[in-house]
């Protein structure tokens, strides 16, 4: 049994070894404090750049929902390699182009990145060159969805001519929903969405075609139905009676082969448009079939 006094003595031997643990660990906390400061920096500059201030949502995805992503448009596309690369350029185009334009881009990070990377691996080009796509998109809000197409599609040689049908009312409408702040305090005007799509790069001189209108109103439609298109994107009314009159729509004025895609397809805050395109599906005379669901997006193939 140590006495006492031996207990005395061998603490204060072990008194320089203590002070210098002491010493070590607080220049070691003081470290892991600068560290911690610095990396808070960083990280602040990066929530400036991705997060929902001024957009609604944020464009931070975990690694998971990309492989998840990526997993998807394989699924849908059969694409191997190519549909990594595609997310990822996709996402850098989302960042970058919301970064500089106007307005946003409607939906979450996986939904929008989804059908960036997905149409350009359906999209079948016309023409001897196979380098020709006339792209319809129905309800565009600050047009630079549409702008970030036209760059995923150009990336892979393709020249696509885009029509563009929205109210363009000032604001988003949509039927049975009120009229809600937008989050990036941007009217919804063609204007705006002639900057953003000046983004999208493309042949100088050669501009979307805007019509202003309701995608069931005889007159646009009469306008937009003097072509045929290789890629519908379908994003305006998102009411069950909306989406069922699009749909039926765009079995005449998609071309053959041409990519239907159906946005917010099973999305639980828009259950209308699910409910429609299985309608219109079941009807068993649909031109249309199921490709493939990526996010929440269908994509359909025209035949
Ligand atoms: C969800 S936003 C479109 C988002 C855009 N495609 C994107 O990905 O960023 C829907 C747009 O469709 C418009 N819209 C509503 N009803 C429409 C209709 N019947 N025809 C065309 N556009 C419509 C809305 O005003 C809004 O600008």
């Amino acid at each position: 049994m140590p006495s006492l006094l031996s207990n005395r003595l061998t603490k204060w031997a072990l008194r320089p070894v203590a002070a210098l643990v002491d010493q070590r660990i607080s220049r070691h906390t003081a470290g892991l404090r600068r560290e911690v400061t610095e990396l808070r920096r960083k990280q602040h500059g990066v929530s400036m750049l991705l997060d929902r201030t001024g957009r609604g949502q944020h464009r931070m995805p975990t690694p998971d929902q990309i492989d998840t992503l990526v997993r998807e448009v394989d699924a849908a596309t059969d694409a191997g390699e190519r549909a990594r690369r595609n997310v990822t350029v996709a996402y850098r185009n989302v960042v970058a182009l919301e970064a500089l334009g106007v307005g946003r881009m409607a939906g979450g990070t996986s939904n929008v990145c989804g059908k960036l990377a997905t149409i350009p691996l359906l999209a079948r080009p016309e023409g001897k060159d196979r380098h020709v796509l006339e792209v319809l998109e129905i309800g565009t809000l600050h047009g630079l969805f549409a702008a970030a197409l036209m760059r995923m599609l150009h990336r892979t040689g393709i020249e696509a001519t885009l029509t563009i049908v929205d109210p363009l009312a000032g604001s988003q409408l949509q039927p049975g929903t009120t009229d809600h702040e937008e989050p990036t305090g941007t009217p919804v005007r063609e204007d705006v969405v002639r900057a953003n799509l000046a983004l999208g790069g493309g042949r100088p001189g050669t501009g979307a075609r805007i019509r202003q209108g309701f995608s069931g109103d005889p007159r646009v439609r009469a306008e937009v139905s003097d072509r045929k298109y290789g890629v519908i994107v379908v994003d305006g009314d998102h009411s069950f009676e909306g989406v069922l009159a699009d749909l039926e729509w765009v079995e005449q004025i998609a071309a053959p082969d041409a990519v239907v895609v159906l946005d917010d397809y099973g999305d639980a805050r828009w259950p209308g448009v699910k409910e429609a395109l299985d309608k219109h599906l079941a009807g068993g005379d649909s031109r249309l079939t199921m490709a493939g669901r990526v996010a929440t997006s269908a994509f359909l193939r025209a035949g």
